[in-house]
């Protein structure tokens, strides 16, 4: 069991493929000193993702590495990790990151690669969660952050959160109401990291400091946008 404490101030590399809104939101809690940390490049692999617009308006450096321009998905990471190394990244954070990260990326950065997935894993792994859990006809649905390993969606749990699924709601709804949802927990389970405050203890994170109860009660009532 080891701690993930880097330095004080840990640079950060954060991977988009669109919207970037979670960017957005731990750009936020960057600003208001929520997390210790700061983001030396966001990386995307499609140049329109409006994200790259968000972080250039914050004047976060901006790289596009086009997974078509690579024929072999190991060159794609290399050139991933090339860049992130380039900027001295110690934490990498996947932010709607549409690309299954291999093992070139994932050696690179042991421990160091954290995703945030739109449903309540294991359940809903792969693309759509939260359309995939709306047509399952889950009452309750959510979002994960978890540690990355080699299989998809699967490395050790940080923190999740829950959303109730509503009889009126349209599929939508349900991914605005999730969206907002992770909002909260990544730029939290980034702070957490940030301080130090994890341990992987085998497929468990702990997490140092928290009170569990509370946690686990803010996550399960966690209805941003609902009252
Ligand atoms: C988020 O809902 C995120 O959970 C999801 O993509 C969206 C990105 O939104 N990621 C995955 O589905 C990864 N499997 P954003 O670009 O507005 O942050």
């Amino acid at each position: 069991m080891w701690s993930l404490k880097l330095s004080d101030m840990t640079k950060i590399g954060v991977l988009i493929s669109g919207s970037g809104s979670n960017l957005q939101s731990i750009i936020e809690a960057i600003k208001v000193g929520e997390i210790g940390a700061e983001i030396a490049v966001v990386i995307s692999n499609d140049e329109t993702a409006y994200g790259l617009t968000r972080a250039t308006d914050n004047g976060i450096p901006v790289k596009v590495i086009k997974h078509g321009d690579y024929a072999e998905r190991q060159e794609f990471d290399k050139e991933l990790v090339r860049v992130l190394r380039e900027c001295e990244v110690e934490l990498v954070v996947l932010a709607g990151f549409m690309r299954v990260v291999g093992t070139v990326l994932l050696e690179a950065f042991p421990d160091r690669v954290i995703n945030i997935h739109p449903a309540i894993l294991p359940a809903f792994p792969g693309t759509d969660g939260q359309a995939q859990a709306f047509v399952y006809g889950v009452k309750l649905a959510g979002c994960t952050v978890h540690f990355v390993d080699e299989k998809i969606d699967h490395g050790p749990i940080i923190i999740q959160a829950a959303v109730p699924v509503l009889s009126g709601d349209s599929e939508s709804d349900l991914k605005a109401r999730i969206l907002r949802c992770e909002h909260k927990i990544f730029p939290y389970a980034i702070a957490l990291y940030c301080s130090g405050k994890l341990h992987i203890d085998g497929r468990r994170v702990i997490i140092d400091g928290v009170d569990d109860v509370l946690l686990a009660q803010q996550s399960l009532i966690s209805c941003p946008g609902l009252n």
